[in-house]
C-alpha cells in the first residue's frame, strides 16, 4: 500500500509550516447571514475540513469593497468590521484542529450583481450590462480605491484570525478581467501589453504586503488558461506568474473564466473530464517560478495527488469537492485507510444550484451525493449514541440500505441487513460497466467495506417475508428495497430486441450496432453516451421538448457537451408508438408516423418505487420506515441521505 509520504510531508510557506500538502480549496456555504456573517452552520463547515486534516482551510469568496461591487448574496464582506466576531469563531474552529485559516479576497468587477448592492458596476472596460446597469470603465481613482480595499480586507482578515489570504485573480473576476484581453480594452497603463494588464494585480499584492507584513502569506489564484479563443493562454499565464514570482507565497493554478459559460464545466471539472485537468498548466508554471505552486481541479484520487507532489508537478494540491465527499481524506491517508475514502463523483450536484440561470435567487443547496452530512456538518459532528439499543432490520443492500445500516450500527444499534440478490450495491451495480461512473463504483465498494467492517449481520440471497421478520423479531424495520423500471404500454415492448436500461449490464452481448433509447432523461442519456463510447450508433427518443431535464444543471451541461461529440441523434417532442423488428415507430412533433431503424431498443422511461412490496412488509414491526428509491426513486444523493437520516433517527 502506498504511504503517500510526499503528499503528507510538511512544507514551509513563508513563516508557516503546513502539516501536509493538502489545501482545502476556497469554498463557501451560501448559508451565511444576509449581512455576510458566518453562522454556526458555516463555522461547522470549515471546522470539519480542519478536523479532517487539511493543512490550510480556505474560506471562499469574500468581498473587499461593497461600494463598488458585490457578486453574491450572503457573501462574507471584509469591509464590514461587524464580521469580526463570526470570523474569529470560524478561524478559532479551524485552528482548534491544527489547520491554518485562509480567506479569499474578491472583487467581482463587471460581474457585480446589483441585486446585492446599490452602486455602479465597474469593469476594466465599459460594456453592456451582465446583470443590471451598464458596466463603467474604472478610472484611476476607483482603481486606487479598490486596490486599497484589498489591502484593508487582508488586514481585517488578519485581525479576524486568518493566517494568510488568497487573492482571487481567476475565473473571470475583477483582477482576471484586467488580465484578460477578452475584457480589458484599455489603452492606458492598465491595458494593452501584459505588463499593463497585470498592473492592478501587482498593486493589490503590494498593498496587502504593506498592510500585513512579510510574515503573512499571500496565495494568488489564477486561471492557467481561459480556454477561449482570443483569451489568455498558458504562455501568457507563465509570463504573468513570473511577474508575481517571489512577491506572493503560493501561486494557485485553476483555469477558465465565467466570461464564457461554456468553460464552467471545465472550471469545475465533471466526471467526463480527465482527472487533475489543470496539472499540465501548473507544471508549466512551476517550471518558470521559484514560488511554491498549488493546483486544483478534479484531483479526487490519492494516487494522483501523490504523483503530482512526488514528481514535482506542483507543491500543494487544493481540493474542493473531494473534501466535501470526504473531509477526512487527509486523516485517512495518514491512518492508511485509503479504502475508506468516499470519492468525489464530480457529479456537480454541490454546485449546480448556483448556476441555474432561470431562477431569480440561485440556491446553493450544499449537498453531496456521497456525503450525507454536507450542509449540516455542525449537527453531524456531535456524536449521537443511542440511549436505547434496538434490533434493526434493514431490507435492501443498495446505497440507502447500506448507509442506514452503517449509521444505525455506529449509533450502537444491532443491525441485520438483508439483500435479495447475491451481492450488495443495489442500483449502483447497474452502472458498473460505464467508464465515466467508475467513481460511483468505487463509492459502492467503500459502502460495502464499511458495512463489512461493522458488527452488521449481512444476509445475502434473502428475500424478506413476513415469516423472516417474525423470526428475526426486529424492533425496527427499514425498507430500502429500491425501484423497478416503468414499462411503457407500447405494442412490441416484449420483443426480444428490447432491453430495460436497468438490465443493460446483464445483456451487453445482446446489444446490436444501431441502438434506440426510448427516454431522454438522465438515465437514458447516460446510457446513450456509454453505448456510443462503445462504438454503437445511438438515437434517443424523448417525448418532452428537451433531454436530461432531471439532471443537475452543470452535470447536464457537461453530459450534453459529451453527447455532441459522439454519434448520438437526439429526437425530442416525439412519442414512441410501437416497437417492431426494424426499430421503433414514432409520432413526431407534427403527429406524423416515422420509422426509426435500430437493432436494439433500450427502454429508459423512468423508475417507480416497489410500493406494493413495501406495503406487504409494513405490519410486522412496530417501527417501520421506507427510504431511498422504494419511497421515491431519485438520485444516489437522496438514497444516501435518506439512509443516513433514518440511521440517526431510529
Ligand atoms: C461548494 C463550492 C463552493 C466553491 N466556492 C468557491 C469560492 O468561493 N471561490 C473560488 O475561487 N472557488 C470556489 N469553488 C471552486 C473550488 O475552489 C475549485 O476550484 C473547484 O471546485 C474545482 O476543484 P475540485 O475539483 O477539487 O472541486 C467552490 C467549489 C465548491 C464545490
Amino acid at each position: 500500500m502506498k504511504d503517500y509520504k510526499n503528499l503528507l510531508s510538511p512544507i514551509k510557506i513563508g513563516a508557516l509550516t503546513l502539516r501536509n500538502r493538502i489545501e482545502s480549496a476556497p469554498s463557501n456555504t451560501g448559508n451565511g447571514t444576509f449581512e455576510g456573517f458566518f453562522t454556526p452552520e458555516s463555522v461547522g463547515y470549515f471546522e470539519l475540513k480542519a478536523k479532517g486534516g487539511a493543512a490550510i482551510v480556505t474560506i471562499g469568496e469574500s468581498n473587499v469593497h461593497t461600494k463598488t461591487g458585490v457578486a453574491h448574496g450572503r457573501m462574507p464582506c471584509l469591509d464590514n468590521p461587524d464580521i469580526l466576531p463570526s470570523l474569529i469563531r470560524t478561524t478559532d474552529a479551524i485552528h482548534r484542529h491544527g489547520a491554518f485559516a485562509s480567506i479569499q479576497l474578491i472583487h467581482p468587477g463587471r460581474r457585480a450583481n446589483k441585486d446585492y448592492y446599490s452602486g455602479t458596476v465597474y469593469g476594466p472596460s465599459a460594456g453592456e450590462p451582465l446583470f443590471a446597469g451598464p458596466i463603467v470603465e474604472m478610472d484611476e481613482e476607483v482603481i486606487e480605491e479598490v486596490v486599497d480595499a484589498f489591502g484593508d480586507a487582508a488586514e481585517m482578515a488578519k485581525l479576524g484570525g486568518c493566517d494568510m489570504v488568497m487573492i482571487h485573480g481567476a475565473h473571470g473576476w475583477l483582477l482576471h478581467q484586467f488580465l484578460s484581453p477578452l475584457n480589458n480594452k484599455r489603452t492606458d497603463r492598465f491595458g494593452g501589453i501584459l505588463e499593463n494588464r497585470a498592473r492592478i494585480s501587482l498593486m493589490v499584492i503590494d498593498n496587502i504586503r504593506k498592510k500585513c507584513g512579510f510574515d503573512f502569506p499571500i496565495e494568488f489564484r489564477l486561471s492557467g488558461s481561459e480556454y477561449v479563443e482570443g483569451g489568455l493562454t498558458i504562455d501568457d499565464m507563465v509570463e504573468f506568474a513570473k511577474m508575481i514570482d517571489g512577491k506572493v507565497d503560493i501561486i494557485h493554478v485553476s483555469s477558465c473564466t465565467f466570461h464564457n459559460p461554456a468553460t464552467n464545466t471545465h472550471m469545475f471539472p465533471s466526471a467526463f473530464h480527465q482527472k487533475g485537468i489543470n496539472v499540465p498548466l501548473a507544471e508549466a508554471i512551476k517550471k518558470a517560478v521559484k514560488t511554491p505552486v498549488a493546483v486544483v481541479g478534479g484531483i479526487n484520487d490519492p494516487d494522483l495527488m501523490e504523483d503530482i507532489i512526488s514528481n514535482g508537478k506542483a507543491d500543494i494540491v487544493a481540493l474542493g469537492r473531494p473534501l466535501l465527499a470526504d473531509p477526512y481524506l487527509p486523516k485517512k491517508l495518514r491512518e492508511k485507510k485509503i479504502d475508506d475514502i468516499s470519492p468525489c463523483l464530480r457529479c456537480l450536484v454541490c454546485l449546480s444550484g448556483d448556476f441555474v440561470p432561470y431562477i431569480k435567487y440561485p440556491i446553493r443547496s450544499l449537498k453531496c451525493s456521497v456525503n450525507p452530512i454536507i450542509g449540516r456538518e455542525q449537527e453531524a459532528m456531535t456524536p449521537r449514541k443511542t440511549e436505547k439499543k434496538k434490533r434493526v432490520l434493514v431490507i435492501g443492500g443498495g446505497p440507502a440500505g447500506m448507509q442506514a445500516a452503517i449509521t444505525a450500527s455506529d449509533r450502537g444499534h444491532e443491525v441485520i441487513l438483508c439483500e435479495k440478490s447475491n451481492s450488495l450495491g443495489g442500483t449502483i451495480k447497474v452502472i458498473e460497466n460505464i467508464s465515466f461512473k467508475s467513481d460511483l463504483k468505487k463509492f459502492k465498494d467503500v459502502l460495502i467495506k464499511r458495512v463489512n467492517e461493522r458488527p452488521i449481520k449481512v444476509m445475502l440471497n434473502t428475500c424478506v417475508t413476513k415469516e423472516i421478520i417474525e423470526y428475526l423479531a426486529p424492533d425496527t424495520v427499514v425498507a430500502a428495497i429500491g425501484a423497478e423500471p416503468i414499462v411503457p404500454n407500447i405494442p412490441g415492448i416484449d420483443s426480444k430486441n428490447v432491453i430495460m436500461a436497468t438490465e443493460i449490464g446483464k445483456r451487453n452481448d445482446d446489444i446490436g450496432e444501431k441502438v434506440i433509447v426510448i427516454g431522454g432523461g438522465l438515465m437514458g442519456c447516460e446510457e446513450a453516451l456509454n453505448l456510443a463510447q462503445k462504438g454503437k450508433k445511438v438515437t434517443v427518443i424523448e417525448m418532452r421538448p428537451d433531454v436530461v431535464i432531471d439532471g443537475a444543471y452543470l452535470y447536464r451541461e457537461a453530459l450534453l457537451i459529451q453527447m455532441a461529440k459522439w454519434p448520438i441523434k437526439i429526437v425530442t417532442n416525439t412519442k414512441c408508438k410501437a416497437i417492431n423488428d426494424k426499430g421503433v415507430i414514432v409520432l413526431d412533433k407534427d403527429g406524423n408516423e416515422v420509422q426509426y431503424g435500430g437493432d436494439t431498443i433500450i427502454v429508459a422511461t423512468g423508475l417507480r418505487s416497489k410500493s406494493y412490496e413495501v406495503d406487504s412488509l409494513r405490519d410486522y414491526s412496530i417501527e417501520f420506515y421506507n427510504i431511498g428509491d422504494s419511497l421515491k426513486p431519485r438520485k444516489v444523493l437522496d438514497a444516501v441521505r435518506s439512509g443516513y437520516d433514518i440511521g440517526t433517527t431510529i
